[in-house]
């Protein structure tokens, strides 16, 4: 029985803290031969440390997940990340770092040092990717944490040999896979703020990685950025109306989060950098709030992006555990849209592509990335005032999508794995950890990319807490 009080999703946001040493998991159905790499996960997953609570979804201390693909088993391992911060809230029995929407007890003289450092946190429970030759696990701090991709354990904090200075990044790096590099944003915190692109390369191994500044703008309040896109030949970011004071940021005490504040007068700027020359534009959108963007190519002179859009930035409030486990309470919605913009006239066109509230968008990124294409895959919700309780595969050419849904299920961030040696854009599976609340159970859902249907399904043995991003990694073993 449901506590009547609570979402019938809540399960999905209490946290779980067992840990899998390893085990074998068994899909309902035979796997695709070719299916032969590993998909990791994080996911915030510890939100009570003694008496202190973490309030929001993105506090969570992170746990990674692995299910590595062996014929007709998945071997399955989860453990906590020990990052400084889950090391420090298990030795101190407290929080012990500032998370995004929660801050440590913390004197006044503790206040004022951790806000002049903008000193934050390494739990970095929002994404997994790839630098050096490592496996790491990302936030938007600066903070990037390596653990070993076999036993997950924790190997310290990744340090560039550059003095480039900065305080925010973004868990969702771009790897130009033409090129064989990644981009991301860091933002440095000041008086004076800047946004600033780095381009690495992708193939070294050498841990020594100097980054390459492509272009540095500077912003009086810098804009909330969480992902950004990428065409051949140019990079997309939207700052958005949700702006830091950094003043705040050094004197409230406040949590992270709330060091920011909505700006009734400012549009969304798109800025719009030349991967080459560094050149900027800047041209004008009506006021939106973005988490993801979904992809972006040029034609002619022209760009088009295509973005996940929420009317504001309500979304973050929402997502506050109290809030969020209420019940039958409606979410702010976020819907794709497209953004052409002329280079020539420095116009753009904004349009709705697709209805249904979307989130955790995901593309064939190895085949299409920055290029045309033609299948978004996502979570989505089917009622607004429920959590993202399906699976959509939308065909942009035809205008039309695919919906995988079961009663009570809530899945996470649909993964596509292409088909080895396959220019089929659809042409393989889509991995997504399913929670069903009502049977209080996870499982591995694969699905075929072009029906949409299920391959098979694997229960995992224990919950998996509602998460954001992971990664496949083709074959057997990492390097
Ligand atoms: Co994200």
């Amino acid at each position: 029985m449901y506590e009547s009080n609570k979402a019938p999703y809540a399960l999905g946001l209490m946290g779980q803290e067992i840990e899998t040493e390893h085990c074998y998991i068994k899909p309902s159905a035979s796997l695709p031969n070719w299916l032969n790499g590993s998909l990791v996960r994080v996911t915030p997953a510890k939100y009570q440390i003694a008496s202190d609570s973490l309030k929001h979804w993105f506090d969570g201390l992170a746990m990674l997940y692995k299910f590595k693909f062996e014929g007709e088993q998945i071997y399955y391992k989860n453990c906590f990340l020990a990052s400084d911060a889950y090391k420090a809230a298990v030795k101190n029995n407290r929080l012990s770092t500032r998370e995004f929407a929660t801050n440590p007890k913390e004197n006044f003289f503790e206040k004022i040092i951790h806000g002049l450092a903008a000193d934050m946190t390494d739990n970095t429970n929002v994404n997994i990717g790839e630098l050096a030759g490592r496996c790491v696990a990302m936030s938007e701090t600066n903070y990037i944490n390596i653990f070993d991709f076999n036993t997950l354990q924790m190997q310290g904090h990744f340090k560039f040999t550059d003095n480039l200075k900065g305080h925010l990044t973004t868990a969702h790096p771009h790897y130009d896979i033409d090129k064989r590099s990644v981009i991301n944003l860091l933002t440095q915190l000041g008086p004076k703020s800047f946004y600033q692109i780095y381009e690495i390369p992708y193939a070294g191994k050498s841990a020594q990685i100097k980054r390459n500044l492509i272009a540095k703008i500077p912003t009086d309040k810098p804009a909330y950025i969480h992902s950004f896109a990428i065409s051949k030949k140019h990079i997309v970011l939207f700052e958005v109306p949700l702006r830091l004071d950094f003043k705040n940021l050094v004197f409230s005490g406040k949590p992270y989060i709330e060091n920011y504040f909505w700006d009734k007068k400012l549009p969304t700027n798109i800025i719009i950098i030349d991967r080459d020359s560094g050149g900027i534009i800047r041209i004008e959108t009506e006021p939106c709030f973005v988490f993801h963007n979904v992809n972006a190519y040029d034609v002619d002179n022209n760009i088009i992006v295509d973005f996940l859009r929420y009317d504001d930035a309500s979304i973050i409030d929402a997502l506050y555990i109290n809030e969020l486990q209420k019940q039958a309470k409606a979410l702010p919605e976020a819907k794709l849209y497209r953004l052409s913009i002329s280079l020539n006239t420095k116009g753009s066109k904004l349009e709705k592509l697709f209805d249904m509230s979307l989130e955790l968008p995901q593309i064939n990124y190895q085949l299409t990335n920055g290029k045309r294409y033609n299948y978004v895959y996502s979570a989505g919700t089917t009622d607004n005032t429920d959590f993202l309780n399906c699976l959509v595969k939308y065909d942009l050419s035809r205008s039309n999508s695919v919906i995988w849904h079961e009663e009570n299920c809530y899945p996470g961030e649909p993964v596509f794995v292409s088909k080895q040696d396959t220019n089929y854009e659809d042409e393989g599976v889509v991995l997504s950890l399913v929670l069903n609340a009502k049977d209080k159970q996870s499982y591995l859902l694969i699905l075929n990319a072009k029906s949409f249907s299920e391959i098979a399904r694997a229960y995992v043995p224990n919950i998996v807490p509602f998460g954001f991003h992971g990664r496949y990694f083709a074959g057997r073993s990492f390097c």
